[in-house]
């Protein structure tokens, strides 16, 4: 990717840039220009912005990537940001500038935060201006990657399993895209809640969910309707289903009595990292069957979530749940799997592997 100017129109929503202060301070983002593939991601580079009113400015170390960027970069995200935006929903790195009336965050402070504040987006960058009720402080010693690995898939696993689904010890869970960013650290706090984990994946991935504790399913070559409904006690308790269409349909008549089928994705939207209209149609068709299903007889619910607006509506849930989870990270009960360290330089290669799939954990870019 090259670096180059940047127009007017791309620059970044958030702080604004201070043309007072003495020489030229410049950073460099990444900006999907345009909807599209990995080719819409540029680098550009351009003022250091100044933190706003109530603004912190943050230095990333680490910021994440996920498949939900793939979506907005295709323009399928629900609400999703229009281009020209800087994709990125999680980052780590270190306050270097504060705003008037910011109170409790001071600079030198490590942070986390969900970047996920329309219209900013934007993970993907040197440096970004964000709200400072909006991050939480990040202890010392912990590897930046691995921390901000938990801020959307540890948040979104742990709201799933305890904020949506509710699941008691001893129930039995199917997640989907089990060896996933999301997918495995929904296996690890599955293990740590005592739950009978079933995870479908790839071949490439089933060593990794069977390495979490979980059993395997083949998405590609194994019915898992079948069986899952062959198991003693027939069924589960708890999908996580974050592939949607066909699959949320088939993952309700998994689902034993009083079982909770809770929808998070988008996964199935997309071929080989691209928009499919095809499948976009059969993703609407799915939920919108599997939601119906919830005026069947049989106790059993769908559910749906979705991490910014739980933390929209929740702040303090947001920030209690990530606290649990570095406490986790901290005591060794978690351990994030980093598939790759990526500079940021190459983010369009990072949006081409988690496309063509077979990914196992998180990427994270590197600044
Ligand atoms: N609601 C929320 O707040 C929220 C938050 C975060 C993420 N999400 C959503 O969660 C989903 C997963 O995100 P992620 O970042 O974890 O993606 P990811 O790392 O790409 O993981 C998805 C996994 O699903 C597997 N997969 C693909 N098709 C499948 C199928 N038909 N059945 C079972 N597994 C299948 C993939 O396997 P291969 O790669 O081997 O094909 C991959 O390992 C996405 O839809 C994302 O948008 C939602």
């Amino acid at each position: 990717m090259e670096s180059g100017e940047v127009p007017a129109s791309t620059r970044h929503p958030a702080g604004h840039a201070d043309a007072t202060a003495g020489p030229v301070r410049t950073y460099r983002r990444v900006v999907a220009a345009r909807v599209g593939g990995p080719e819409v991601l540029e680098l550009i580079e351009e003022r250091v912005p100044e933190p706003l009113i109530g603004e912190v400015r943050v230095r990333v170390e680490a910021a994440g990537v996920g498949f939900p960027d793939l979506l907005m970069r295709e323009g399928t995200y629900p609400g999703g940001p229009r281009p020209p935006f800087t994709p990125g929903c999680d980052v780590v790195g270190v306050v270097d500038a504060v705003g008037p009336g910011v109170a409790g965050v001071r600079r030198g402070d490590r942070v986390a935060a969900l970047t996920y504040h329309p219209p900013v987006f934007g993970g993907y960058a040197e440096v970004v201006c964000l709200p400072a009720e909006s991050v939480v402080a990040v202890p010392a010693g912990l590897d930046p990657a691995a921390v901000v690995s938990l801020v959307l898939n540890y948040v979104t696993a742990y709201q799933l399993l305890r904020r949506r689904a509710r699941v008691r010890r001893g129930e039995r869970l199917l997640v989907h895209g089990a060896a996933g960013g999301v997918g495995t650290a929904a296996m690890q706090l599955g293990r740590l809640f005592g739950l009978e984990r079933y995870g479908t994946c790839s071949a490439a991935g089933a060593r990794v969910v069977a390495d979490l504790g979980g059993t395997p399913i083949d998405f590609r070559t194994e019915d898992f309707v079948r069986r899952l409904r062959a198991l003693p006690g027939g069924g589960v308790d708890v999908v996580l289903d974050g592939i949607g269409g066909p699959v949320s349909v088939r993952s309700y008549r998994v689902l034993r009595r009083g079982g909770r089928l809770v929808l998070f994705g988008h996964r199935s939207t997309l071929v080989d990292g691209r928009r499919s209209a095809r499948r976009l149609a059969a993703f609407y068709a799915g939920g919108a069957t599997a939601v119906l299903a919830n005026l069947l007889p049989g106790g059993r619910r769908v559910l749906t979530y979705r991490i910014a607006i739980l933390r929209d509506r929740h702040p303090d849930w947001f920030r209690a749940d990530l606290g649990v989870l570095l406490d986790l990270l901290a005591q060794g009960e978690i351990a994030p799997l980093i598939a790759e360290r990526i500079p940021l330089a190459e983010a369009r290669r990072a949006h081409e592997r988690l496309g063509e799939g077979g990914v196992t954990g998180k990427l994270i870019l590197i600044p």
